[in-house]
């Protein structure tokens, strides 16, 4: 088989990432775009976790038609009951249960000895079987586990009913020759191991998240478990668009081997979920980085301008990323607004269109260059649009060296406005603690994160912040050429999705 399949587990490892919590409403939006950027399968989500993570695969698995969708599962009726749930909408479903093998984990985790081990895995891959006709088995800590006994789980779990065995380098812990003997170890050593896809799912915690999956690839791995931007728990997971644009710019190493997906959907994928997850790609980040495509040293831009090839090994384009930046500006009228949106990748109505047109006219009055990155914020933010419970009209703040800063906020909340004053020990706070005069609901700001949307002086702010709120909680963002209203924004829209 030639085909590199796709897993994708940005909405389950992916959202393990330390502060990368999403809604539901999010997952599913980032879940149509990897359906646009046409991955194989979807992990979207652990559905034992909590009521929400289980309607958030349900919903992923409604709306999904191009991808299978997948829910994690341990080796436990209740998690493979509440995986049957959460995908008994799904056109194709697969469950991913998942049972530590490495002594390390049986000793301190299970305290269990491993004949036990070999029978839970039997029996939950059996009992998976009952309602999934598609079954991928995870034996955890694979590459630190004994491998005789790594091997008779393997076999077990396929004779017991599993088409896809992955391999999980849990901590991060091996290297790339290791995982290259380990697969072609599995491939020699289990018997029924052609009755089954062999699948990789690396950690970053040393950096050879990447190499080691392909590594495993080329040792004859059909699956690569991956995330977009590489984040995940700890020091994050393989990165998809790594593994992918690794795999075609060098076809010559990967032997013919192919991942189907539409590469140009790579830059807008990356930047859907930095902006929602709130997780900012550093700027050296492959791929996608702010960087990746740039040239600052005068002999490599000489030699591009006269030969792209000296120093660039992939077009900029092939991931998605338009080679001019700069688009449109205050004279730009709406079609030229709509052709750029539809380049995009946004496929919206008049009416969206219309009222993003008038954002965007607002945007000029602010600012004068405006980028596809800029566009891409008008255009998200837009789709997210709800009716707002509390809606911001205005903010003043008065802060400097030496001052208590004081900030005056104005709300509309059910067709009236309603105005506070408050001190704080800064803008932000200032600005927060009038809201919560106003609101007069209990918020807890667990984070806060500012990011330029574009560059240059007058570039946008993107806000995005947690905060806990009658029990749970709430992730908003604003922006604004003001970062102070785009906290204000951020801050109302977290407590508006609460509400
Ligand atoms: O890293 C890991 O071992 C996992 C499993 C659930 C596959 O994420
Ligand atoms: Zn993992």
């Amino acid at each position: 088989m030639n085909k590199i399949i796709i897993f994708d587990t940005t909405l389950r490892d992916g959202e393990q990432a330390p502060g990368a919590s999403l809604t539901s409403e999010e997952k599913l939006e980032v879940a149509l775009q990897l359906q646009k950027l046409g991955v194989d399968v979807i992990e979207a989500g652990f559905p034992i976790a909590s009521p929400d993570e289980l309607q958030a695969v349900k919903s992923v698995g409604r709306h999904i038609k191009g991808s299978v969708v997948c829910g994690l599962a341990r080796c436990l009726e209740k998690d493979i009951l509440a995986v049957k749930n959460a995908l008994s909408g799904a056109r194709q479903p697969r469950i991913h249960i998942f049972l530590a093998t490495s002594k390390i984990h049986l000793k301190y985790k299970f305290k269990k000895a491993e004949d036990e081990i070999l029978e839970i895995a039997r029996a939950s891959t059996v009992m998976a079987r009952r309602y999934f006709d598609d079954i991928e088995f995870s034996p955890e800590d694979a590459t630190r586990s004994e491998r005789s006994f790594l091997f008779k789980v393997i076999e077990t779990a396929i004779s017991s009913g599993a088409r896809t065995i992955n391999i999980p380098d849990t901590v991060g812990y091996s290297y790339p020759q290791e995982i290259h003997s380990l697969i072609t170890d599995i491939l020699n050593n289990v018997p029924n191991i052609n009755k089954a896809v062999i699948s990789i799912h690396c950690h970053d915690d040393l950096g050879l998240a990447t190499a080691n999956s392909l590594s495993a690839v080329l040792a004859g791995a059909r699956q690569v478990h991956c995330t977009i931007n590489g984040i995940g728990e700890r020091a994050g997971n393989a990165s998809l668009e790594e593994v992918i644009m690794a795999i075609k710019v060098r076809r010559d190493a990967f032997k013919n081997l192919d991942a189907q997906v539409n590469t140009k959907e790579i830059y807008r994928t990356s930047h859907l979920v930095s902006s929602l997850t709130g997780l900012i790609v550093p700027v050296n980040k492959a791929i996608v980085g702010g960087n990746a495509f740039r040239h600052e040293s005068g002999i490599h831009q000489d030699a591009i301008m006269k030969k792209r090839i000296t120093y660039e090994i992939m077009n900029p384009k092939d991931v998605g990323m338009a080679s001019t930046q700069l688009v449109l500006g205050k004279h730009s009228g709406s079609h030229a607004l709509a052709k750029r949106l539809k380049d995009l990748g946004f496929k919206l109505d008049e009416n969206k269109i219309r009222v993003i047109f008038a954002k965007f006219k607002e945007l000029t009055d602010k600012k004068k260059e405006i980028f596809d990155d800029d566009i891409a914020a008008l255009a998200q933010a837009q789709m997210r649009e709800k009716k707002q419970i509390y809606e911001l009209e205005a903010i003043k703040v008065i802060t400097g060296t030496n001052i208590v800063p004081e900030g005056f906020v104005s709300i509309k909340y059910k067709h009236q406005t309603f105005q506070a004053h408050s001190t704080g020990d800064g803008p932000v706070d200032a600005c927060y603690k009038a809201v919560d005069k106003i609101t007069k609901i209990k918020a807890k700001l667990l984070s806060y994160k500012l990011e330029a949307i574009t560059k240059g002086k007058d570039a946008q702010g993107l806000v995005r912040v947690e905060i806990h709120v009658r029990g749970k909680n709430s992730i908003g963002r604003g922006s604004s050429t003001d970062i102070l209203e785009a906290s204000v924004r951020a801050y109302l829209d977290a407590l508006n999705k609460a509400l």
